[in-house]
């Protein structure tokens, strides 16, 4: 009897595999239509030996990887908002089917790095964090609370009074970086004023106080909380940044004056902080320029002025798949730039790098859009690897929270990344190999049964949003660790699981810019060399006139 089940059960299992991992219903393929790729695995992976030579190379790369103890004169973070490992895999196998291959073995240009980690995004006062208190963590290397910027947990949301006790105010990276003699660079795709950038700068109760109006409005005097456009042009560090790269343009004019591309400012003050900038370094006789398009950028690349303010939407950017190229420059442009404008300091550079509209089609449930954001990012890392030496500048990339998209199925190999799962739910409705558990891509069911979101009109388009579980209106951040790359001296720092906090002294540690620089031996060991040379030097001159004299 019991041997009769086993029986039944083994027959079961060999017809339709286990029931947690079902064999893959193939029969979907020719329904399809919208395969990226026709792409196959290559014939030589159906053998042993090509995983074998494919292990070997790696370990020969990793035996002749650069150690990196010495000095980072330059450091760049970039940074993926919302960019969370899921994302990864799912916009490196974008890539690779792009390039007409299968796609999940190609690879994103930072994930050639020597080494990753996983940093831990939760805020003091929040367990799934926003962009204000994990730029925070990682740019003035503290946590506090949900929505602020610059200011320890000491201060609450909107407690504009907390925000200006000296106590509580923090110095960003840039600033440490300042110190020292290094230039400055913040580039985004989002608004200047947007919560990943302004934590290099600003020092606010709310990450919304982007112009004076928003200050008024939630009941305080931007005498005393300045908005952050105006800190950014005003004060220390961000009036002495030598590049300002992003969009962002209504925060900075008057809610009377039209702007290059004929929208209206929102400030209430009447402030053009535009021209006060220009005004700023000029009265200085510092060479500058103000700029709002891609052909100004590309006629300033070869030498730029000593400070550049760029300013390419009233808001954010475009996403690259729908922007204007004569009008919006790439993120590899800008990034490209601004390191041609900072490696003219001989002490260095600090340079912040966001693409920050990864988030934002995310919190939409546009998955091409996400991901294809997510490519950019990878190019701009790319130009930077190109242009700076190894030895010379450490290369940081990383996100500052996850999201909820999930990269799920059982789709064959080389299957479109945002096309269909390889199989059907219960009810044999597909379902998509990428969907979020939440936002605005849930759809409402008929008479029990979710809806084909392959019948949509614009399936297939870049605002096609996949299907959500919970119905809302955003989707949400989601929770989980994120990953840092390193490259460059000290990139071996960087391993292991941390809080996020950490990663900005680890970046300053590299660069010998931290507080504690004279502790370090990596920072001594050049102060010694450098004092040693001349010694040397004498050495070698009496060692050669010893040998004349011989
Ligand atoms: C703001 O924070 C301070 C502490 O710095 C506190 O004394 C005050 O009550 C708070 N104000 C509000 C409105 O919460
Ligand atoms: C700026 O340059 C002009 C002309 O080159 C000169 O007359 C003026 O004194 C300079 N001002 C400052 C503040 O250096
Ligand atoms: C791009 O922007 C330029 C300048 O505003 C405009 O003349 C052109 O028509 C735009 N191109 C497209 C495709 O919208
Ligand atoms: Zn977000």
């Amino acid at each position: 009897m019991l041997l009769e089940q086993l029986l039944v059960l083994l027959l079961v299992l060999v017809a339709h595999g286990d029931r947690y991992h079902p064999d893959i219903d193939l029969q979907f393929e020719a329904e399809e239509g919208t395969t990226r790729t026709n792409a196959v695995p290559l014939d030589v992976e159906y053998t042993a030996q090509y995983w074998y030579e494919e292990a070997h190379e790696a370990i020969n790369k990793k035996e002749a990887r650069f150690q990196g103890h010495g000095i980072a004169r330059n450091v760049i973070m970039f940074l993926g908002d919302g960019m969370s490992v899921p994302t990864l895999a799912a916009a490196r196998t974008l890539l690779g089917q792009r390039q007409g291959r299968t796609g999940e073995e190609a690879q994103l240009s930072f994930e050639s790095f020597p080494t990753i980690g996983l940093s831990k995004t939760y805020c003091v006062n929040q367990q799934i964090a926003d962009s204000a208190c994990t730029a925070t963590a990682y740019l003035c290397g503290v946590k506090n609370n949900y929505g602020t910027l610059g200011v320890t947990a000491a201060v609450p949301r909107h407690n504009c009074s907390a925000s200006e006790d000296p106590a509580n105010r923090l110095e960003s990276i840039a600033a440490w970086a300042l110190e020292k003699g290094k230039d400055i660079g913040i580039v985004t795709t989002t608004r200047i004023t947007h919560a990943s950038p302004a934590g290099a700068y600003a020092r606010t109760a709310n990450r919304n106080w982007e112009h004076d109006g928003n200050v008024r409005a939630a009941g305080f005097d931007p005498a005393s909380c300045p908005d952050i456009a105006n800190q950014l042009i005003h004060t220390l560090p961000g009036k002495a940044f030598k590049v300002i790269l992003g969009g962002g343009r209504q925060n900075f004019l008057p809610n009377t004056v039209r702007d290059d591309e004929n929208m209206l400012g929102l400030r209430t003050d009447q402030r053009n902080l535009i021209e006060e900038w220009q005004n700023d370094k000029s009265e200085r006789n510092l060479s500058n320029a103000y700029i709002w398009n891609r052909e100004q950028l590309m006629k300033n690349m070869e030498s730029p002025p000593e400070y550049l303010l760029g300013l390419f939407e009233a808001n954010h950017l475009q996403y690259n798949l729908e922007a204007n190229k004569t009008t919006e420059p790439t993120l590899a442009e800008l990034t490209e730039i601004a390191i041609r404008s900072l490696n003219r300091n001989e002490k260095g550079f600090f340079l912040f790098v966001e693409g920050g509209r990864i988030d934002h089609a995310h919190h939409a449930n546009y998955p091409h859009l996400a991901l294809d954001e997510t490519i950019e990012l990878s190019k701009a890392v790319e130009r930077s690897m190109e242009l700076l030496p190894e030895d010379d500048t450490l290369l940081v990339v990383t996100a500052d929270h996850a999201h909820v998209m999930a990269f799920n199925g059982y789709r064959r190999r080389g299957g479109d990344i945002i096309g269909r799962s390889g199989s059907l739910d219960l009810n044999r409705v597909p379902y998509m190999t990428i969907s979020y558990t939440n936002g605005p891509g849930a759809r409402a069911q008929t008479e029990g049964l979710r809806p084909d979101v392959l019948d949509d009109d614009n399936y297939g388009s870049p605002r096609w949003r996949t299907h959500a579980d919970v119905p809302l209106g955003s989707e949400t951040h989601g929770g989980d660790d994120v990953a840092v790359f390193a490259r460059g001296p000290h990139h071996h720092m960087f391993a292991g699981l941390y809080e996020q906090s950490q990663i900005p002294h680890l970046m300053a540690y590299a660069g010998c810019f931290d507080g504690a620089a004279e502790t370090h031996k990596h920072c001594n060991a050049n102060a010694a060399h450098s004092l040693g040379s001349p010694l040397l030097a004498v050495l070698l001159l009496a060692m050669i006139s010893f040998a004349c004299h011989t």
